[in-house]
């Protein structure tokens, strides 16, 4: 969900108020997502990264997101959306924690669309954590270091329970994955929209899908029309 602050500068705005913006995104392509039968859906909100920014609009990023989960929460879980946090979480702020675990608590039992909030996200350090777990294992001798295989560290992975990574989005015209589900994204299609985050609705997701349609997915093999 890229461009928020570049939207409010084309727009005379603060950086605030694209991040405000940037929610009604967020709730508009939930929606479509559960709409359009979606199966998970994972929403790069906040990066290991992003604590490089002024205070100021940490600040303000971390009281939209309060007040997102305060004010959301309840129609997400009539919806029948199952929300899980993924990332290393708040390292200080309480109540963004709490606000987590009671999204996941209420809706842990849900069966319609999965929506991953990647928070304090950064695929580096997922790996990282991923590959402590197993070294851990090795070290205590439950296992063996010829036995790790990619099956088993992606098991370790924060996304362990999700199904494999189909299509990454970027908004803003940035062509990058900024360390986004970089293990996941091995074989996913990537599009790459011009669209500024704030303006992102059902019909760019639409035509995300539909050029994703267009792809021809290989997995290193050969075209099964030619074979
Ligand atoms: C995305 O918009 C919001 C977050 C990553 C939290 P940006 O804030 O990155 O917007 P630009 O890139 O400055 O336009
Ligand atoms: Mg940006």
């Amino acid at each position: 969900m890229d461009g928020n602050g570049r939207w409010a500068t084309a727009h005379g705005l603060p950086r605030f108020e694209g991040h405000r913006r940037g929610v009604e995104a967020v709730r508009r392509t939930v929606r479509a997502a559960a709409e359009l039968g979606i199966e998970a859906l994972t929403l790069y909100s906040f990066s290991s990264e992003n604590w490089t920014r002024p205070a100021a609009e940490i600040g303000e990023l971390m009281s939209l997101l309060k007040r997102f989960v305060r004010s959301d929460l309840r129609k997400l879980h009539a919806d029948n959306v199952r929300v899980r946090i993924i990332g290393e979480g708040h390292p200080t702020d309480d109540e963004v924690e709490s606000l987590f675990r009671e999204a996941e608590t209420l809706t842990r039992a849900n069966t319609g669309l999965v929506l991953s909030v990647a928070f304090n996200y950064g695929a580096r350090n997922e790996i990282a954590r991923a590959a402590q777990q197993l070294a851990r294992d090795v070290a205590e001798g439950r296992l063996s270091p010829e036995a790790i295989t990619p099956d088993l560290l992606a098991a370790r992975l924060d996304t362990a329970d999700l199904p494999s990574l189909d299509l990454v989005i970027r908004t803003s015209g940035e062509q990058r994955l900024s360390n986004f589900l970089l293990w996941q994204a091995a074989y996913a299609e990537l599009v790459f929209l011009p669209v500024l985050w704030p303006d992102f609705d059902r019909s760019w997701f639409e035509s995300a899908l539909t050029e994703y349609g267009r792809r021809e997915r290989r997995f290193g093999g050969v075209d099964n029309r030619r074979r």
